[in-house]
């Protein structure tokens, strides 16, 4: 079995694909654990852009197999802001203060709809790469509530979350339903098709 990497520093991220490709039987290892100590620069404009630009950054320094994705939320009545933003949202510093922002910026507004999106990009030990789209719909809480996951989970209620915000729900539910996880099963199929690792 060839090790993966996840070309990330985000723990929140690297634990969701652990848990999910694991299960695959696939090595999953974070760049730290590659011994590989770089925050790569987004300056794309697109989640495919920038999903791009991480992974290659560490295939460049490894020539191994490795994945990396740009994920964030859009909200349809901020003009689908967050977006590529989504971990630096306005220059707010941290996760409970951006959710504070959108829960006070949709406070006079009727539309809660958002959704998030998960671009992953995938480039094997030959350079050649891949990109693998996930998208969740939901709406944005009221308030905020629980505790699991990261990022934007306590104000966000899925299309499949029964009214509830995903951080109110079990890991198990993202693993089965998020965005991440839909991209992740294009790549397990791809990998499995074609008899990448
Ligand atoms: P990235 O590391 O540039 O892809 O930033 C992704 C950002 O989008 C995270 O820091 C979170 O703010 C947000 N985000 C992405 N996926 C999720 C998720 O599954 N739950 C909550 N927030 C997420």
């Amino acid at each position: 079995m060839k090790d993966l990497i996840v070309a990330s520093n985000n723990k929140g991220k690297i634990k969701e694909y652990k848990e999910i490709l694991n299960k695959y039987g696939y090595n999953v290892i974070s760049q730290k654990e590659a011994g590989i100590n770089i925050d790569v620069d987004e300056t794309g404009t697109t989640f495919e852009e920038n999903a791009h630009l991480k992974a290659y950054a560490i295939y460049e320094l490894t020539h191994k197999n490795v994945i990396s994705d740009d994920s964030g939320l859009e909200v349809e009545a901020l003009n689908n802001e967050p977006g590529i933003y989504s971990a630096r949202y306005k220059g707010i510093e941290t996760e409970d203060e951006r959710n504070n922002y959108i829960l006070n910026a949709l406070k006079r507004k009727r539309n809660r709809k958002a959704k998030f999106n998960c671009v992953i990009c995938f480039i094997d030990e030959n350079g050649h790469e891949e990109l693998f789209k996930g998208i969740w719909n939901g709406v944005i809480a009221k308030e905020k509530s629980g505790t699991s996951g990261f990022g934007y989970d306590p104000i966000f209620i899925s299309e499949d979350g029964n009214g509830k915000t995903t951080a109110s729900m079990p890991i198990e539910f993202k693993e089965k339903y998020s965005h991440r996880a839909k991209a992740t099963k294009l790549l397990v199929d791809y990998l499995e098709n074609n008899n990448v690792l």
